[in-house]
């Protein structure tokens, strides 16, 4: 990343809260996305990925508890001075279901119309131009007819376009996409990736992609974070990450990864899973799995090091950094 961030995330953690104490999800999450930048946060399914992405929003449940610092576009979102409803303006948000993630009893239409009016105060009929406009945007054809449908009315690639075509209504400088396309067949999921890689070429829209699948993060990615127990274990620009990984956890994850063109052999599986929060070990939470732990990494969480393009926390690498 070349430019300055607009997103700045600071040792961003988040427990649960409960009588019995508080329970830490996420730990000391620190990266930053530069403008119009595809970032990649991938992680086994527990690993704090929605979370993390809901702290951003100030959308965390009241039972959750954010801490650390986020700002975005130099506004906090989270932390000292955070007014998330204000900062998060330039942020939004679309989610793995978009058919239940719309309004079920309110039309296309009537729900982007909402939006508009309330976000851009666009009047009745700037906003209903607005809205086909953007249904257009998002690749959808018959606009005009689409505003007096409902979402059970359509596919559920059809309903993520809607969801995006929302999100694009408070135009955002940063899209967060929380697994977008695992609920869609493989051919729809290229299609909502080339439209995500379209609007960020055309308005310079930076975007967050959750997903656990590492050939998209591999596909579409400027840079990566990978996530484990809560923990970035490793980030860096998709390309080193990918070719020279330094966490073994990373090093495990792509051996596990089907290749085009490879010998038809039985692909190395990790064994064991992700320890659920409350049961994480002390010191490196991936120890328990990985071949090279020593008593050094059951007994201290190693730090984050490395170089800006490319950091992670291990205390035994794969390589060292050239
Ligand atoms: N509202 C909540 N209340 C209590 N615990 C929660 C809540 N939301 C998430 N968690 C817990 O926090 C941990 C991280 O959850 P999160 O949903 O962020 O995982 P994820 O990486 O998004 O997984 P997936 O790939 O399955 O979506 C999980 O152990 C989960 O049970
Ligand atoms: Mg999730």
């Amino acid at each position: 990343m070349t430019q300055a961030p607009i997103l700045d995330v600071r040792d961003l953690s988040v427990a649960l809260l409960s009588s019995t104490g508080n329970l830490p999800i996420v730990e000391d999450l620190s990266f930053e996305i530069g403008p119009g930048e595809f970032f990649a946060l991938v992680g086994e399914s527990g690993s704090g990925k929605s979370v993390s992405c809901l702290a951003l929003m100030g959308l965390l449940a009241s039972h959750l508890q954010a801490r650390g610092h986020a700002a975005l576009c130099g506004r906090a979102l989270v932390g000292d001075g955070a007014d998330p409803r204000r900062a998060r303006s330039g942020a939004a948000m679309i989610f793995q279901h978009a058919t239940q993630s719309l309004n079920p009893v309110r039309s296309i239409g009537f729900q982007l119309m909402e939006t508009l009016r309330t976000v851009r105060r666009e009047a009745r009929s700037t906003a209903k131009s607005s809205a086909i406009g953007l249904l257009a945007e998002v690749g959808l054809a018959n606009p005009e007819r689409l505003l007096a449908a409902y979402p059970h009315q359509l596919s559920g690639g059809m309903n993520q376009r809607v969801m995006i075509a929302l999100a694009l209504a408070v135009e955002p400088t940063l899209l967060i996409a929380d697994e977008p396309t695992s609920s869609l067949d493989v051919t729809m999921q290229a299609q909502i990736l080339d439209l995500l890689d379209k609007l960020r070429r055309d308005r310079g829209m930076a975007v967050l992609f959750v997903t656990h699948d590492l050939a998209v993060a591999a596909e579409r990615a400027d840079r990566i974070g990978v996530l484990y127990a809560g923990r970035l274990v490793e980030l860096g620009d998709t390309q080193d990450v990918f070719s020279k990984p330094l966490h073994r956890y990373t090093a495990g994850l792509l051996a596990s990864m089907p290749r085009f063109g490879a010998p038809e052999t039985r692909l190395p599986a990790l064994a064991g899973s992700v320890p659920l929060p409350g049961a994480w070990p002390s010191g490196c939470g991936f120890a328990p799995r990985c071949v090279a732990a020593t008593d050094s990494c059951r007994a201290v969480h190693p730090a984050f090091r490395g170089e800006p393009s490319h950091r992670y926390a291990c205390h035994h690498p794969v390589r060292q950094l050239a």
